[in-house]
């Protein structure tokens, strides 16, 4: 049961995705898994090449640095042909009305006079993304349900219409509340798509300024230590990050904290032990090109040696040779 999931450098990775999504992948996958940087989903809206570039390469190096096995990871353009021909055929194989009923395509294209085609046409390659590794479990957030559908869909239309090639995939979605909040509003979720760099901790900031972020943090004004979702949300995600700093739940590390104070300084603690040691490793990385080149180099070959099969007989089905 092959897993893969990707993630998309439109920012600098946050605690959210380290919690949520990366650290899972570290310490869950199976050898056969896969996970990468879907570095041609962050081009859907005008963006710098040199930007992208560095996001990517960042990106690359927190996934290596926080335990993802490197021969299960790749740079989705590195793949690019590949992806890119299965994504011609499976846009051959989606309806217009399909596409433009994306959540996500009517809500970022909403008010805008420009939009680009790739932003309608992305969830067809995501599905390419997916279908072209044999995947068979999807880990995504809940915003990307829909596209593992449009997958599902496609693959099965596809094997009927052309022949058997692809594995029907199933999206794995996380538990409710497993969710980061923001940290200067906890009515948000931590995002890197969102400019909010004081509510946002990301994965290489330096130890002070993560202690910095958790002081100016948002609660209320109870001053009770209570683990209350509904009511005291800025308080209640402060002891969801604890304890999943910790492998925790909220009511054991709720003992022993007494205030606010105690709780921002616990949570800062804990988040400085956690990240620390992905920062250093990371930024390493990122010293030494030789070796992130290499690390990016091997990840591709061997993703690209595993999908080729697959590829060559829908090329086949499609009437292509
Ligand atoms: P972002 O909103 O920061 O752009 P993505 O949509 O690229 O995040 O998500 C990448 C992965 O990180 C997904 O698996 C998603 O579920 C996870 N993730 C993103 N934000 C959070 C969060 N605030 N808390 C927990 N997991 C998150
Ligand atoms: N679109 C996903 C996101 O924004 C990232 C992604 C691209 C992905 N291709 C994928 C996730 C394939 C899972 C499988 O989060």
């Amino acid at each position: 049961m092959i897993k893969l999931s990707g993630i998309t450098p439109s920012g600098t990775a946050h605690l959210g995705n380290y919690l949520g999504a990366i650290r899972r992948w570290a310490t869950r996958s199976e050898p056969e898994d896969l996970y990468f940087v879907s570095n041609m989903h962050a081009m859907t809206t005008k963006h710098s090449a040199e930007e992208l570039r560095l996001l990517t390469s960042h990106q690359l190096a927190v996934l290596v640095a926080a335990g993802v096995p490197k021969e299960q990871l790749f740079v989705q353009s590195d793949l690019m042909r590949e992806h890119m021909a299965l994504a011609w055929i499976l846009e051959c194989t989606c309806t217009f009305g399909e596409a433009r009923r994306m959540i996500q395509f009517k809500e970022k294209s909403q008010g805008s006079a420009s939009v680009r085609l790739g932003l309608l046409t992305y969830p067809v390659l995501m599905a390419a993304d997916i279908l072209l590794h044999g995947t068979a479990r999807v880990p995504v957030g809940e915003d990307q349900n829909q596209h593992v559908e449009l997958a599902r869909t496609l693959a099965r239309r596809f094997n009927t219409d052309y022949g058997e090639v692809f594995v029907v995939p199933e999206a794995v979605l996380p538990e409710a509340g497993a969710r980061v909040r923001s940290l200067s509003d906890p009515s948000r979720k931590m995002s890197k798509s969102i400019s909010d760099d004081g509510g946002t901790v990301y994965v290489l900031d330096e130890p002070d300024v993560i202690r910095r972020k958790f002081r100016r943090a948002m609660t209320d004004s109870r001053n009770e230590v209570r683990y209350a979702p509904d009511e005291q949300p800025g308080v209640a995600n402060l002891l969801d990050i604890l304890a999943a700093c910790q492998d925790s739940t909220p009511e054991h590390v709720i003992q022993g904290i007494g205030s606010y104070r105690d709780l921002k300084e616990a949570a800062a603690e804990a988040v400085v032990t956690t990240l620390s040691p992905v920062r250093e490793r990371a930024l390493e990385l990122l010293e030494d090109k030789v070796e992130l080149a290499q690390i990016r180099q091997e990840g591709a070959d061997h993703a690209r040696k595993r999908s080729e099969e697959r590829l060559n007989q829908a090329i086949f089905l499609a009437g292509l040779v």
